[in-house]
């Protein structure tokens, strides 16, 4: 039995020869371990390159990692009071090795365990100096330095090959709460980690369930472009929501992956639509608020009939907002008026056919004082003289008696184009062209060609699926597939398989979905009576596809694809306050937004060859630890670093095992074999063309 100095002594491997504030040399003991140190209690290799040492100091000691070990040969050191026989040393080879410092371990007593235990902090306290030993550290600092003690680091996902194989765990507020990205070249286990990293934390939750709770209340919205995540969770049927693009097999629980038009908001119409600004946004938007104030399924019609004429109110309002000129100016805008006026009456004579008797009176006398300020000024060939203010607004004042006269049960005021209110999207053509043909000249083009665009993606059976309305589906419900009900009785993991959404859309598809989910838990928070949020997790994979780099910043989104980044970059900036984390992965982290890879604060990186995408990850880490990512080329597939707000100090983690059923499909093709008969593949082009087309 030794004594604890003398349990010290042993762990002694050498001494600072040298330091600055990044790099530190050690001359090793001649008696330090070659290759195994058995002096720690249990083998540990030593010395290796990233391993952990300390250096004992008044704080505690300074934990730094081995980043060069080399023999360098001396001058034998100077014998003293020999006399020189004359002799020559020949050089003596001398193990070295340069650390890096990382943090600060310091002993803390335990008063309720009764025992000291180890803690460590970021950043180094103090320096140490020349001849200061140097130490190998126990199991138990060990488990210190990589944090596999600290009580909220609740989720395993591994462990470290340079310290012991200690376990390495996370602590989930931190990896999901303030977004995590997971980045690697193809092939290095992003995606067995991103489903790992569900699996193990699910599984952890469900072992620490309390007050009565059956299931963990998680959530976690998979967006998954190659579809490879089904089968990494199909032992999960019941915990698992699988969305695809119609037609689904309900057998095995697929679900029918539908984001209608009418849930998109003016942004997004605009970005689908192309709508340039200045004229053909705000028809566009003025479009959408009519027909989402105007067309509500089981709406009395006398609702329905005010919503109309609601939105011809604020036609006439934006006219005498415009001023005299709009009305009583060049032969143009007074055609113009006219003619809405005209559109006006005949379409409040129309809609008076709806009504009921009292109400249907109130409408037509409307529509006909409406026809006799157009008739007073009509001239010939369909040309207007100046009407006079007074005479527009009596036409706002008839209207507003009709307005006055029905009760809205539905706030029409209200309404803005971003509502998620279900209309009828085969009508915005034709709406836009009664709008344009009111609203000026010079529209028509564009009408045309956005009424075309719109026709045609409600006429595509393959997108007509995922953005028609058929069959109805109300918001709510939605939001309950897509985001999971309470308690997330309905499972935690939507994975929506994104791999059959036309390209066309895809981009749509992914940006709505992503507000949506930010929206409703934006709205949740604050209608929950302690405004707490609703912890959510938002997995993007392949994102370099989704929130590329971008140049146009400026102003708002022009396609889909800006678009799309334009929300994960809100998420990433403002999603932590409601909830929402984001879990990115990606194979070009260079390529990606670099507001969202800066708004990540934990990273867990795969190997790394190519050097922008080095360079790129180099920059999110300070100096000292640098050295670490010298690895990330050479990393094998399952080990990855781990740096960021979840880890105190960056840490190589081989990742668990995640068994063969439990992967995301994407192993590798098996040419060899394939080639050599040995795995079979049958070939019924027939059966793949009528997938494709579609037919039956
Ligand atoms: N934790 C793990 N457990 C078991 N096998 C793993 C693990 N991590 C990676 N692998 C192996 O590595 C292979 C590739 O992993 P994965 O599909 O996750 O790569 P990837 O980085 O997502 O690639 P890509 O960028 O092409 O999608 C897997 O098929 C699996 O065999
Ligand atoms: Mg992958």
């Amino acid at each position: 039995m030794s004594s604890p100095i003398e349990r010290l002594a042993e762990l002694v491997i050498g001494t600072v020869e040298s330091i600055s504030t990044d790099e530190i040399r050690v001359l090793l003991d001649l008696d330090a371990p070659q290759s195994t140190a058995l002096n720690t209690g249990t083998p540990t290799s030593f010395p290796r390159l990233n391993s952990y040492v300390l250096i004992p100091n008044e704080a505690g000691a300074t934990v730094a990692y081995v980043t060069w070990i080399g023999i360098e040969r001396s001058p034998y050191p100077k014998r003293s009071g020999l006399k020189d026989f004359g002799l020559i040393d020949l050089p003596f080879p001398l193990r070295k090795m340069t650390l890096s410092p990382i943090g600060t371990l310091t002993v803390r007593r335990d008063r309720r365990a009764g025992r000291s235990v180890y803690e460590l902090s970021r950043g180094v306290v103090a320096f140490p100096s020349v001849g200061d030993q140097i130490l190998i550290p126990t199991p138990e600092q060990i488990a210190a330095i990589v944090g596999a003690k600290d009580t909220d680091r609740r989720v395993r996902i591994g462990s470290s090959p340079l310290a012991a194989n200690t376990s390495i765990m996370v602590d989930p507020d931190k990896i999901f709460g303030r977004h995590v990205a997971v980045l690697g070249n193809t092939g290095s286990g992003k995606s067995c980690s991103v489903a790992g990293l569900i699996r193990w934390s699910l599984v952890a939750a469900q072992s620490a369930l309390k007050g009565g709770a059956q299931v963990p209340n998680a959530r976690f919205i998979i967006l998954d472009p190659n579809g490879e995540y089904a089968r990494a969770f199909a032992d999960q049927k019941d915990y698992v929501r699988l969305f695809r693009v119609p037609p689904v097999n309900a057998e095995v629980g697929e679900r029918a992956l539908r984001l209608p038009a009418w849930l998109w908001n003016g942004h997004e119409w605009t970005a689908v639509s192309y709508a340039k600004p200045g004229a053909q946004r705000p028809l566009l938007l003025q479009a959408l608020r009519d027909l989402k104030t105007g067309n509500l399924e089981g709406v009395p019609p006398e609702v329905l009939v005010r919503r109309y004429v609601y939105s011809y109110r604020l036609l006439i309002d934006a006219l005498l907002a415009r001023g005299p000129a709009a009305f009583a100016g060049d032969a143009g805008p007074r055609r113009q008026c006219g003619e809405l006026l005209d559109n006006i009456s005949n379409d409040c004579d129309r809609l008076s056919q709806r009504l009921g008797v009292e109400l249907q009176v109130a409408l037509a006398n409307i529509a006909a004082s409406v026809r006799d300020v157009a008739n007073n000024r009509r001239s010939n060939n369909g040309w207007f003289n100046a009407f006079s203010v007074e005479e527009i607004e009596s036409v706002q004042t008839a209207l507003q008696r009709f307005l006055d006269a029905v009760e809205d049960g539905l706030a029409a005021a209200q309404v803005t184009e971003d509502a998620p209110i279900p209309f009828d999207v085969d009508m915005l053509p034709d709406h836009l062209e009664r709008i344009a043909a009111t609203e000026g000249a010079g529209l028509a083009g564009f009408i045309s060609t956005l009424g075309m665009r719109i026709r045609g993606m409600m006429a595509d059976p393959r997108l007509g699926q995922v953005v028609g309305s058929e069959p109805a589906l109300s918001l709510d419900a939605w939001l309950n597939d897509l985001v999971g009900s309470n308690a997330s009785a309905n499972g935690q993991v939507a994975i929506i398989d994104l791999s059959l959404v036309p390209s066309e859309i895809v981009h749509v598809v992914v940006a709505v979905l992503a507000r949506l989910t930010f929206e409703s838990l934006q709205r949740y928070r604050r209608l929950h009576p302690e405004g707490r949020p609703l912890p959510t997790t938002l997995v993007l994979e392949e994102a370099h596809s989704f929130v590329r780099r971008g140049f146009n910043d400026e102003g708002p989104a022009e396609n889909p694809a800006q678009l799309c980044r334009e929300i994960f970059e809100k998420i990433a900036r403002e999603g932590r306050k409601f909830g929402l984390g984001l879990m990115l992965s990606s194979q070009r982290p260079s390529e990606l937004s670099p507001t969202i890879l800066a708004q990540c604060n934990t990273f867990l990186l795969h190997r790394i060859v190519n050097d922008l995408d080095q360079a790129l990850v180099a920059r999110l880490v300070p100096d000292n630890v640098a050295g670490l990512l010298k690895e990330l080329p050479s990393l094998p597939s399952r080990q990855a670093v781990l740096l960021g707000w979840a880890t105190p100090i960056p840490l190589l983690v081989e990742m668990d095992e995640l068994a063969e059923e439990h992967r995301p499909q994407s192993s590798d093709p098996d040419f060899w074999d394939v080639w050599t008969g040995k795995s079979a593949r049958e070939i019924d082009w027939l059966n793949v063309v009528q997938d494709w087309t579609g037919a039956p």
